[in-house]
């Protein structure tokens, strides 16, 4: 019988960089993930996501958090996916850091996103992780071109996209909590690629396949 990595790759991606982890999401991932969502990722007076999915009623939130999970594997797709990774930190869970993409053979390019826990903030670990998937994404998935964006507002995620060499690339005008918000767009070439430490991957080969490349 095959196992739930062989016919679900990304279970089985580790990304490391020193005390810098990112792992598929399983189910122990999961939960922790959940235990820190709960204990809060932004000041709930606003909001950092354009999908607010921290706004649900506390009695609601866990069951959004796994369906947001069991979607990803269950609508993945070779010309639609989602690669999301737990990030953690000296071996605890902090985040997770992902990219979304569609018809990713023709067009080479995804949109990341990621969050800490509030304790997790400003310690340079988002540089980190964003630094070490830009990586694999480049070097391993053979992305041409990375997409991010951000509020206007939310300084800590476009500080992030400024250290690890994002591009500007226009304003888009959308809806927050019913009132009009700027996003800034942003873009990643691989020439201006800042790196960080090195990376070592486990796992990049089928997940190559599963995506199509090999
Ligand atoms: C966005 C996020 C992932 C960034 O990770 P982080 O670990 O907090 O960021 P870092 O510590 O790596 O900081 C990166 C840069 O941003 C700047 N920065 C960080 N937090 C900041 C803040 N609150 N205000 C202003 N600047 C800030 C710093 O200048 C830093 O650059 P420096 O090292 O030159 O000082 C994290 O703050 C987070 O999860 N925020 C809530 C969720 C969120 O906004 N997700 C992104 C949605 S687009």
């Amino acid at each position: 019988m095959p196992s739930l990595t062989e016919i679900y790759p990304p279970f089985g991606l580790q990304i490391t960089a020193g005390p810098l982890e990112l792992r598929g999401i399983g189910e122990a991932e999961v939960l922790a993930l959940l235990a820190l969502a709960q204990g809060g990722i932004h000041d709930p007076s606003w909001t950092p996501f354009a999908f607010p999915w921290t706004d649900a009623p506390d009695d609601e939130l866990p069951l959004n958090y796994l369906q947001w999970w069991w979607q990803s594997m269950a609508t993945f797709r070779r010309n639609s996916w989602n690669l999301d990774l737990a990030v953690l930190w000296e071996g605890e869970v902090v985040g997770v850091q992902g990219v979304a993409t569609r018809d990713f053979l023709v067009t080479r390019t995804g949109e990341t996103g990621s969050w800490l826990g509030a304790a997790h903030q400003g310690k340079g670990i988002g540089t980190a992780m964003r630094r070490a998937f830009c990586a694999f994404l480049f070097d391993h998935l053979e992305f041409s071109e990375i997409t991010s964006a951000a509020f206007a507002d939310n300084a800590a995620s476009r500080g992030v996209s400024r250290k690890v060499g994002y591009r500007e690339n226009g304003v888009l005008r959308q809806v927050r909590r019913g009132e009009m918000v700027e996003s800034i767009r942003l873009v990643l070439a691989p020439a201006d690629f800042v790196r960080g430490p090195e990376i070592t991957v486990v796992g990049a080969g089928p997940a190559r396949k599963l995506i199509g490349l090999d």
